[in-house]
């Protein structure tokens, strides 16, 4: 079994090239900068790995999962408009470098090379991979409108975050897993267990992201430190805290996200750390990870064939990247 460093480095190798032509430079030339700055690459490595699992890793996987980082890049890029962030990746994001009209174009042509990327795989499976990433590419979408929506809404709970998070990240992580399973020649049902286990991975993963968006050091995360709470976005930090602060605390946190004022961000943090943030994030990261290896366990293979999903897991737990 190769790990996920491993496989991660091989990845990279057939990935960190030029994706574009020259012309116009004025489209690719951002294109090639937003992907040379890199990124985690868990998604690509998660389709591999559910290669891995099944049997030896075929070209194919390969071909899949560089689609699916395009896809996710495109998602960035779209992202970072829509959240109106400028630094991702501890680089300058693309409409933030270059404009807003270039950043849709960018994230356009990178769907569509995702595509040039899924066209060229075996006929035998080709269908049911599209139908896959065609389903999860409009989840994300739903997702994504959800996000906007509730940063607009005043009374959001946790079902409600708990899905939309699984609609814009977590099933793109479980698609991933299961087009690689698909390519292994995995069961129907031991693809279905592989696609929850990253379903659960998925939401433990997004809830990391919300809490290093609050609490993370800026120049490791390579975002802006408290994007969330000055877009007023619904994460489960905001919702514990309005659900568990005394009449003072839920009075200011009313107020604070009616404002933009200077000092927003340190008065909601101050406030999320005062209501035990810290101790619900660790509780909810720990029940979708023991969710996600009961998943893990029902899948019919060997054990030890599980440790790098195992290890990986563990990993996007407790990241602070
Ligand atoms: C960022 O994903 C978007 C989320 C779903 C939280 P990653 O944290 O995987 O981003 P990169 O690709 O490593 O920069
Ligand atoms: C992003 O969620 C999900 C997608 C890009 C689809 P966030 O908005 O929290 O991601 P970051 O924090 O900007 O990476
Ligand atoms: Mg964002
Ligand atoms: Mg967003
Ligand atoms: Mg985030």
């Amino acid at each position: 079994m190769l790990s996920f460093q491993t496989l991660s480095e091989q990845f990279n190798k057939g990935f960190d090239t030029h994706h574009f032509p020259s012309n116009p430079a004025t489209l690719y030339e951002p294109g090639e900068y937003f992907l040379q700055i890199g990124g985690k690459r868990i998604r690509p490595v998660l389709c591999l790995l559910g290669n891995e699992l099944f049997s030896e890793i075929h070209h194919d996987a390969f071909q899949v999962a560089r689609a699916i980082e395009l896809f996710h890049n495109f998602t960035l890029v779209h992202d970072d408009m829509m959240d109106e962030a400028s630094l991702r990746r501890g680089k300058q994001t693309v409409h933030t470098k270059y404009d807003y009209n270039t950043a849709l174009l960018v994230g356009d042509v990178m769907i569509i090379r995702a595509y040039e990327f899924l066209q060229q795989i075996q006929p035998s499976y080709l269908p049911k991979i599209l139908y896959l990433f065609n389903r999860t590419a409009r989840e994300v979408c739903e997702g994504q409108q959800l996000d906007m929506d509730y940063a607009k809404m005043d009374s959001v709970d946790m079902d409600q975050y708990i899905e939309m998070i699984t609609l814009k990240t977590s099933v793109l992580l479980a698609a991933s897993l299961e087009a690689g399973a698909i390519i292994g020649g995995a069961s129907e049902n031991n693809c279905r267990q592989l696609y929850e286990f990253g379903k659960k991975i998925g939401i433990a993963f997004q809830i990391q992201d919300d809490y290093l968006d609050a609490f993370g050091d800026a120049a490791i995360f390579g975002k802006e430190a408290g994007g969330d709470i000055k877009q007023n976005k619904k994460t489960f930090l905001l919702l514990h805290a309005l659900e568990v602060a005394n009449a003072e605390q839920k009075a200011a946190l009313e107020v604070l996200l009616k404002t933009n004022s200077e000092d927003k961000v340190e008065k909601v943090l101050a406030i999320f750390k005062a209501c035990g943030v810290d101790a619900w994030a660790e509780d909810l990261k720990a029940k979708y990870l023991q969710e996600a290896f009961e998943h893990l366990e029902a899948i019919a293979v060997v054990s030890n064939r599980k440790q790098p999903l195992i290890e990986l897991a563990n990993y996007l737990m407790n990241r602070n990247q």
